[in-house]
């Protein structure tokens, strides 16, 4: 922070002018809430909290309870007034609310939001902006909602060293993937299910495809390993083209599918760090704590030098649980803002390469139908094991999957190796004369637990 950025605070009992912009999902709670409990929030802040406006896109929709006096829908004429301080951003979206957020910090405002997509995309360029004035940026919520994970990655854990950061961090993928694991439900019903609740993003395709998750990883990834790592940045696949034969193959061998982000701090052969960060959907043995995260619950689990393994859990979406993040980071900006002083801002001093998702080493579970006759499966394993990969274990049946008498199924299950070895390990199978075909390939985590 710079000498003209001091913040020698407003002084105690002074009134903190609140814009909030957005009142959808997360906003409507946050105004509630804000509204209920103002004393509470006035003795923990130090001063009142006094909302001076909120910002809407349609001014016209009935919003019971909420006075018609406040609404705006012009965010850049409410965060200039003079007697706004701190300026919540609940809309979403990227290109409009990096405009007002910037704005907002270049004016000396602090910033809270709930927007992992905008944080992921453009952290750097907000996180100067709040440097080069001295505001106080914060996003608890945009990562697990309501789990406080982004505070301990920055505060509490900022005397270790973490070497590893995976979770389920998306609540609309895990309640359709538990759904369909629970009870057999069908994917585009429990999808409608996940907006009606509120827990899908204004376009679900931003969770069902993994990029809602890309985006909470690599905010992840910035924290835990001191280095920017963008959305861009991280391999990305989404639930999409998961089936109910996959969840059968899945419960199957014992497992249940997640969509896991991972995010790891990874020793190359020759000694240097590198981390790497994606999302994908994976079997996880049923015993592992991950597969028993249900509904739109959400879970991360952290590997740290020092701490040994932690692991967060709980609401991971919807209005309230979000909500309750937003406050806690207002609390936290308010108390600020009258008492002088400034939180963390971002640390990505140790600017480790980020490394090709191939380098990374994964296990993959491999549903093949083959020609049923004697050779099949030793020639399959042998080839295998000609490419370096190791097979964990290999199991043939005359499956429900067979080709009418001449087809069996082969599900092999690999030990871990380069994930671009793999890959062409299962376009050589796929090429083979004895393949009919390949029915899944799907990464196969948390075997170790
Ligand atoms: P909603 O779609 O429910 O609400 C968006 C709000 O923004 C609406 O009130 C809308 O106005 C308003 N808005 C849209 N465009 C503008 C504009 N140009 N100017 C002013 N206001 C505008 O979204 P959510 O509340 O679900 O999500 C908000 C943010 O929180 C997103 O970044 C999301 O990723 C994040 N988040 C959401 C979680 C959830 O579970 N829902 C959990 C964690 C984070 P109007 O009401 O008139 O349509
Ligand atoms: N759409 C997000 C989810 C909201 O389903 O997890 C919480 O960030």
């Amino acid at each position: 922070m710079t000498e003209n950025t001091y913040n020698p605070g407003k002084g105690e009992g002074s009134p903190v002018g609140v814009a909030i912009l957005g009142l959808g999902t997360v906003g409507a709670q946050v105004l509630r809430l804000l509204q209920e409990r103002a004393e509470d929030f006035e003795r923990r802040v130090g001063g009142p909290i006094e909302v001076r406006g909120v910002a809407v896109s349609d001014k016209s929709k009935p919003r019971p309870g909420v006075d018609p006096e406040l609404l705006t829908d012009d965010a850049f004429t409410l965060i200039e007034r003079d007697d706004v301080d701190i300026v919540v951003e609940v809309i979403g979206g990227i290109d409009y609310p990096r405009r007002v957020v910037l704005e907002a910090l270049h004016a000396g405002k602090s910033v809270v939001t709930a927007n992992k997509a905008l944080v992921a995309a453009h952290g750097a360029e907000l996180s100067d902006a709040a440097d080069a004035t001295g505001a106080d940026l914060f996003f608890e919520a945009a990562v697990a909602a309501a789990i406080p994970v982004v505070g301990p990655l920055r505060r509490s854990l900022a005397g270790d060293q973490v070497n590893k950061v995976v979770g389920i961090v998306n609540g609309t993928t895990n309640f359709i993937l538990d759904a369909m694991d629970s009870t057999g439900a069908d994917y585009d019903e429990m999808l409608a299910e996940a907006t009606r609740l509120g827990y899908a993003e204004a376009d679900p395709t931003a969770d069902v495809e993994g990029h809602d998750a890309a985006s909470k990883a690599a905010i992840l990834s910035s924290l835990a390993f001191h280095t920017r790592v963008t959305s861009d940045d991280v391999h990305c696949e989404g639930i999409s083209s998961i089936t109910a034969e996959d969840i059968a193959a899945a419960n199957a061998a014992d497992c249940t599918i997640k969509l896991l982000a991972t995010c790891e701090r990874v020793i190359q052969e020759d000694g240097s760090e590198g981390i790497s960060t994606s999302v994908y959907p994976a079997f996880i043995p049923r015993r592992h704590p991950l597969a028993t995260v249900r509904e739109s619950f959400n879970a991360v689990f952290v590997e740290a030098d020092a701490a040994g393994r932690l692991m967060f859990y709980g609401n991971g979406a919807g209005g309230n649980p979000t909500a309750s993040a937003v406050l806690g980071d207002l609390v936290a900006a308010g108390r600020n803002k009258v008492f002088g002083g400034r939180a963390p801002g971002d640390s990505t001093y140790a600017d480790l390469p980020i490394l090709p998702f191939g380098e990374v080493e994964t296990r993959f579970h491999i549903d093949l139908e083959v020609d049923d006759r004697i050779g099949v499966l030793a020639d399959i394993s042998r080839r295998l094991a000609d490419n370096g990969i190791s097979l964990r274990t290999v199991r043939q049946e005359g499956g429900t999957r067979a080709h009418e008498g001449s087809a069996a199924r082969l599900v092999i299950i690999t030990h871990s190796a380069k994930e671009e070895q793999l890959q062409s390990c299962v376009e050589m199978l796929a090429s083979l004369d004895s393949v009919v075909k390949v029915n899944s390939v799907i990464r196969i985590e948390g075997m170790d637990v």
